[in-house]
């Protein structure tokens, strides 16, 4: 395991955390332990909490009860170094992929070198992003998320819109976090690319979890 030596953090524990909107129990007394260098895939039926996981460990949510420990730093003090694929592209839809990836890259005190060579981004990321295909909005999105090099990495569902070049170059974007020493988070409802990237799994039902191991 490649790690760099300037991660503040190299596990993300969650302690008895749970998330109830209104009587619905979204994630109940969830105690999970992701490592970095690992892939770490959560599974489990609509509804069963993973996006609900996901944006409390982005920061994005406030837990009802429980806390999540980012090695010994808590709360909002994580948040820079998180990376965050999810079903909103967080991306200005009247700004070009390419200024939106720029304005993301300075807040963070990065350039774009290499990233448009990297992520393949044609033609499509000179045009406002509201003009932009699922597929390369996903694109976009995936380069925005691991643009600032995350020591914790979020994908919810990163395959969506992606045809079979996309998901294959987002399956090796994946393995380049894992090497580099990232804690991977991956959300997926396609069996065999969660499969094939897990180091280990999580099940969630109905908000509980029912089992997390190591990958076969
Ligand atoms: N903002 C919200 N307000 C009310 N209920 C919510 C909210 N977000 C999620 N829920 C509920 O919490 C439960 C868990 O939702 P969550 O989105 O975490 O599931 P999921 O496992 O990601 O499902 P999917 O596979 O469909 O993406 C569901 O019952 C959902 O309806
Ligand atoms: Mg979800």
């Amino acid at each position: 395991m490649l790690r760099a030596v300037t991660a503040p953090f190299d596990t993300v524990r969650t302690e008895q955390l749970t998330k109830l909107y209104g009587r619905t129990p979204a994630l109940v007394n969830a105690n999970v332990e992701f490592r970095a260098g690992e892939v770490t895939v959560v599974a489990g039926h609509n509804g069963s909490g993973k996006s609900t996981l996901v944006q409390l460990l982005a920061q994005l949510a406030r837990p009802t009860r429980g806390a999540i420990r980012y090695g010994s730093l808590e709360g909002r003090a994580a948040r820079p170094h998180v990376g965050l694929l999810a079903h909103a592209s967080l991306l200005y839809p009247d700004l070009t992929g390419l200024e939106n990836l720029e304005l993301y890259a300075a807040l963070y005190g990065r350039t774009l070198d290499g990233v448009r060579e990297r992520f393949e981004l044609g033609a499509f990321a000179e045009r406002p992003v509201r003009t932009c295909s699922r597929g390369q909005l996903q694109r976009l999105a995936l380069a925005r998320a691991l643009l600032s090099e995350p020591t914790l990495l979020l994908l919810d569902e990163p395959s969506t819109g992606l045809d079979t070049k996309g998901v294959a170059r987002l399956a090796s974007a994946i393995r380049a976090e894992r090497e580099r020493g990232a804690i991977v988070v991956l959300v997926s409802h396609d069996r065999a690319f969660a499969a094939d990237l897990a180091d280990r799994f999580v099940h969630l039902e109905r908000g509980r979890v029912v089992d997390a191991d190591e990958a076969a």
